[in-house]
């Protein structure tokens, strides 16, 4: 066959010499962190392997938050370890690491606890991954590595290399937490709050930009904390959004998480004043009761977050509210578990993540005596999904007829179909238009909803905006 691409024939074409293969678990942040050590790996050599059983080396990029989340590792962990040892008795390798905020908060405890894991590294400092493939390979020893230098990482991080971020994509400008939330081991995990300089994510921001992504999601466990060295001053989340909003080819910008904490009249301003800020915020509340919310170590009141909703409203009328919510919090009586039904009830949510409080080891929580016993947070958690499952599809149902703006970011499942996301992230499908030329990945369309269905709507392109 005649080939055109100008590229050598596949024969030619020299196969990677290792592959890896990286499991993410967790937040939006662990995906960004998979993509940046894909970013290093292919500098040293590696190609992408499609699973586990192919890699030479396999990375498991872990999640912290629950006890699930956590165990859900061990498990896979010892998947691996015989994978691993049928690979040895046939006289080949493999390389087992554990990445993330599990082998941040467990460190040796892993290592121990899972034979045949060679490499155990935190959030932090996987920047430093050549460094251990190269020491682990010499001295055959396990590498154990939790330390916190967040900037020297971002620092060192070269350009972003991996192609292939679609449309969309995230990009960390803020890891950390300050805020000490009872319940919550991030702390712990991802150290204190540290913003990334804003030349450096404007860099990234503009790279992306090159490679084809039109949308970018701002990542931060306080997102809304930004705090980014500007030169001469420093720099606020809404300031950072109006230098992306400068940027050629990137139309959208939307962040997350935020805490009501931290959410500054600039920031809720700019959802008014820039059309390239999404009108979605997610901004978790986690419970309705004033004397939970105190106990949690929150920060903020029921009533000073419905202030807050409130003043988002008046700015941008058409706000998308997210939230985060845990039930069954040591100590929380059925009337306090009200109260959050209450709350919810009272701001109306788009979407929503909701769960079992679980009890983290080394948070202030977990040593509370007044547990709640399981099946009464199972209970709670299902009249509370009920409840948030019924304003997600009533927000949904109130989009029909209206015209909104898609951003394509991938064919769908039957031939012509196209799946985007709305401005309020809902995925949205719609079918090629008759007798036009073919819509594309990355185009900003406008759509008429016609339909909702369970976990998506439906449309009808009206015309392409860009
Ligand atoms: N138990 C249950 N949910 C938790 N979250 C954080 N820590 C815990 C915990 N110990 C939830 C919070 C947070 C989200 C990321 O995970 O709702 O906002
Ligand atoms: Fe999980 Fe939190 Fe770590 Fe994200 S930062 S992976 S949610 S523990």
């Amino acid at each position: 066959m005649n080939d055109m691409s100008g590229l050598p024939p596949a024969a030619d074409v020299k196969a990677p010499a290792k592959t890896a293969f990286i499991k993410t678990y967790g937040c939006q942040m662990n995906v960004y962190d998979t993509t940046r050590m894909e970013d290093i790996l292919a500098g040293e050599g590696y190609g992408t392997a499609a699973s586990a059983e192919e890699a030479d080396l396999v990375i498991l990029n872990t999640c912290h938050i629950r006890e699930k989340a956590a165990e859900k590792v061990y498990s896979e962990l010892g998947k691996l370890r015989d994978m691993k040892r049928l690979r040895t008795k046939a006289g080949g390798e493999m390389v087992i690491a554990v990445a993330g905020c599990v082998a941040q908060a467990e460190g040796e405890e892993i290592a121990r606890r899972s034979k045949g894991v060679d490499l155990v590294f935190g959030p932090q400092t996987f920047h430093r991954l050549p460094d251990y493939l190269a020491r682990h390979k010499e001295t055959g020893r396990t590498i154990v590595e939790t330390e916190f230098p967040a900037s020297e990482k971002f620092g060192s991080l070269a350009g972003r290399k991996s192609a292939g971020h679609g449309v969309a994509a995230f990009l960390t400008v803020q890891e950390g937490c300050d805020k000490f939330c009872s319940f919550c081991v991030v702390p712990y995990t991802r150290g204190a709050e540290f913003s990334r300089p804003v030349a450096q994510v404007l860099a990234e921001a503009r790279n992306l930009a090159a490679t084809g992504v039109r949308e970018v999601t701002l990542l931060g466990q306080n997102v809304n904390a930004y705090a980014g060295d500007a030169g001469s001053s420093t720099a606020s989340l809404a300031s950072l959004v109006a230098e992306l909003s400068l940027i050629t080819g990137i139309d959208r910008i939307r962040y997350t998480t935020s805490h009501p904490r931290d959410m500054s009249a600039d920031l809720i301003e700019a959802h008014a004043s820039n059309v390239k800020l999404m009108p979605y915020l997610h901004l978790p509340v986690q419970a309705g009761s004033d004397r939970i919310l105190k106990a949690m170590n929150r920060g903020h009141s029921a009533q000073s977050y419905l202030d807050l909703i409130a003043k988002v409203r008046a700015t941008r009328p058409d706000m998308a509210i997210s939230g985060d919510f845990i039930v069954g919090f040591p100590g929380e009586t059925e009337a306090e578990f009200q109260d959050t039904l209450a709350i919810v009830r009272a701001v109306g949510y788009a979407s929503a993540y909701s769960f079992k409080y679980s009890p983290r080891p080394g948070t202030p929580a977990a040593d509370q005596d007044d547990q709640v016993p399981e099946e009464e947070k199972l209970d709670r958690l299902h009249r509370l999904q009920a409840l948030l499952l019924e304003q997600q599809q009533a927000f949904n149902r109130s989009c029909v007829g209206k015209t909104l703006t898609v951003l394509l970011e991938k064919p769908g499942r039957n031939t012509g179909q196209m799946i985007g996301r709305s401005p309020y992230l809902q995925s949205v499908h719609m079918e090629q238009p008759a007798g036009l030329a073919p819509l594309a990945v990355g185009a900003l369309v406008e759509t008429r909803i016609l339909a909702v269905g369970p976990n998506s709507l439906s449309g009808q392109y009206e015309g392409t905006v860009t």
